[in-house]
Parts: C-alpha cells; structure tokens; sequence
C-alpha cells in the first residue's frame, strides 16, 4: 500500500460531503464545513495555517560529510524515532463518518504510532465515550499516548484526569482554545477560558507532564509556563475555534524565542510533510503535532495506512535533513531556512 492507495481508500468510506480526502490537506475543500474538518467562519484560517509553511523555503546545502541523519528526539524521558506527533481528533464519527467509532479509530491510531515510533495525542468531546475509549487505548499500549482534555468545569477536569492517570499515559494535555468551540461555551457550570491560578491548580491535580495546547501569543505562552506546564503547543485549533486568527507558523519564532529553553515548545496547523516538519523545527520548535491526515491515513489503511503516513513524513524529513546539511535534530537551525 502507498500513500495514493491509503487516500483512495479513504475516500470510499469517509463521508465525503464532510472531508474529501484530498491529495494535500489544505483546508480548501472543506473550508468551513463543521461538522466535518472545516474551520470556524469565513474558513481560512486553516486554509492559512498550510499556506504560510509554504511561503517558507529551505536552504540547500549538500558540502558536507556523507553519512546518516539521526532524527530522534527525547520528550518527557521517551525517546521517539521521528519529532512529529499524531494530533487529537474528537468526536470522529460526526466529523468523517460513521466507518469508525470512537474506540476502534483510538485503537488503531495510538497502538500504530506506538509501534512505529511516534505517539499520538487523542480527543475529547461531550460524550464521554470519547475521552473513556482514549484511555483505553493509551492503556492498552502501556502508556505510549497523550490524553488532551477539554477545558470543562474543575469538578468535570478533575474527573477526566482520573481516566487519565489509570491509563497510565506519559503527559497528558489541555486544548485550552477549546474555549471557542460552541458547545463549550454554553456549558454549565461554565467552562473554557482558565486563568493562571486555575491552569497551576490543574497542572498540579495531574502530576505528569502537562502539556497547553492552544497557544498563539507570547503572553499566553508565558501564562503557561508560570502555571507549570511542561510545554505548549502553539495552535490555533487548525481555525475551528476563533475566526481570522494568525496562521501558526507566523507566531512561532516569536513564540520560541520568548520561552524556548524554558519549555518544550511544539507546533500545529498544516504540517503537511516532512519539508515542512523542518520547517518548523528550523523556526525554534521541539516538534511538531499532524492532526487531520492522521484520520485519513486510518480510514484509508487503518494500521498499515498509519504506517505508511509516518514512513512517507520521515522519508521527506530525511531527505530534507541531508539536503540542507543537519545530521540530527539539534542540528536544524534557523540560517537553514528563508522566509
Ligand atoms: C474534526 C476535528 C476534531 C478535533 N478534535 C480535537 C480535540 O478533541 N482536541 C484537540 O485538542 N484538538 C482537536 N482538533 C484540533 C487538532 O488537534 C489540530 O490542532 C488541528 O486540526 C490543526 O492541525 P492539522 O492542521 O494538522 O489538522 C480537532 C480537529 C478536527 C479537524
């Protein structure tokens, strides 16, 4: 099976009125469609999130010894074949269709990513199932995956970090821009938006690695960081939760320089191969998240269509590596691309 063959799957059994499964996942096709992988509003900030990656180019320069590249990274004591991550996606039958349920699409992705070398952060929603099978499945594999949990009320995080603690998963994170997602909104009591005090109060109830995701400001990094968490992920939601907002890559470098060092610093939002992985990483972060064509490789291909995704980003991030003369991750810098 090759990557044309893991999209033509998908797109027999996807709900194609919803994500079309395309050729590169640019935000274009779907645009706005929610439910369904769209973006808030007018749309485009997803369509934005994958352009802006585009409008950076790497610097080529193959004057150097000829040997392997070692693209291994640490987080949080785990060492991981590739600095890239599988995203989290909740609530998956009402986005692409009813071909998986929850349980079963949290199986395949954290299991396949465990066993080829990545981990994978799963979803959250507001039936529980979604969060319960998540637990489950980071369970099954001793561990190896990334609870995200919404930002709900204390009492109902509190509940959730419980699940999260018997799966014995290794970090665990929060989507605290989740606050823009309507069904949040309207909860009571109230949930969404935390202030520092609270994000310290959550951090510490988890007592593992804590990971905010949803940051696109310096200033909101730096709440992050003096609330403990362990890293961030610089993140707009891929433009489902505010509309018009930065495209990630715009903010990241800023973001890198203001807290890089302190703590882990991850990125998503269009990631869409391993050039643009390198991209990422030459601009400051510690690695990067994909979330949405780690759906399609599942519905496509299942196990083998997660296999084939994650060999296809190393393939390029290799090539990339040795092209522009980086022998291991550390040794991606910024003169190694123009923006
Ligand atoms: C259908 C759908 C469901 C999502 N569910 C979640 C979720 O439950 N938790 C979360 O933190 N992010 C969720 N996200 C956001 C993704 O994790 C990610 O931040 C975003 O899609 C940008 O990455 P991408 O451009 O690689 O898809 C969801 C995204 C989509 C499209």
């Amino acid at each position: 099976m090759n990557y044309n063959d893991v999209l033509q799957n998908a797109r027999a059994c996807i709900d194609t009125a919803k994500c079309k499964a395309c050729p590169v996942c640019n935000g274009l096709a779907c645009r706005n469609t929610i439910p369904g992988p769209g973006a808030k509003g007018v749309g485009d900030t997803a369509i934005r999130n994958y352009q802006k990656w585009q409008d950076i180019r790497v610097q080529m320069d193959t004057l150097h010894e000829n040997k392997p590249v070692d693209m291994s990274v640490q987080l949080f004591g785990r060492k991981f074949s590739y600095p890239f991550f599988a995203g989290p996606v909740g609530a998956i039958g009402l986005h692409y269709g009813n071909a998986y349920d929850e349980l079963t699409y949290n199986k395949i992705l954290v299991s396949s990513c465990a066993e080829n070398g990545i981990a994978a952060f799963t979803g959250d929603g507001l039936d529980e199932k979604v969060m319960v099978s998540a637990c489950e499945a980071i369970a099954a594999t001793g561990g190896a995956g990334i609870p995200t949990v919404k930002p709900w009320n204390l009492p109902l995080v509190e509940e959730k970090l419980q699940l999260v603690k018997k799966s014995g998963a290794f970090a665990v994170a929060m989507d605290v821009d989740a606050a823009g997602l309507p069904f949040l909104k309207n909860m009571q009591p109230p949930a969404g938006s935390k202030s520092v005090e609270e994000l310290a109060e959550i951090v510490k109830a988890a007592g593992i690695p804590f990971i905010v995701k949803g940051v696109m400001t310096v200033r909101g990094a730096l709440k992050a960081h003096a609330a403990g968490a362990a890293a961030i992920i610089v993140s707009n939601h891929g433009g489902r939760v505010l509309d018009q907002c930065s495209a990630t890559a715009e903010v990241l470098e800023e973001i890198c320089h203001a807290v890089g060092g302190g703590m882990k610093v991850l990125v998503d939002g269009g990631i869409r191969s391993g050039v643009d992985i390198f991209k990422a990483l030459a601009l400051g972060a510690d690695g990067v998240v994909i979330a949405r064509p780690f759906v399609t490789a599942v519905y496509g291909g299942a196990e083998e269509g997660v296999k084939v995704y994650i060999e296809k980003l190393a393939g390029e991030l290799e090539d990339t590596m040795k092209m522009c003369g980086a022998e291991n991750i550390a040794a991606i810098s910024r003169d190694m691309v123009r923006i």
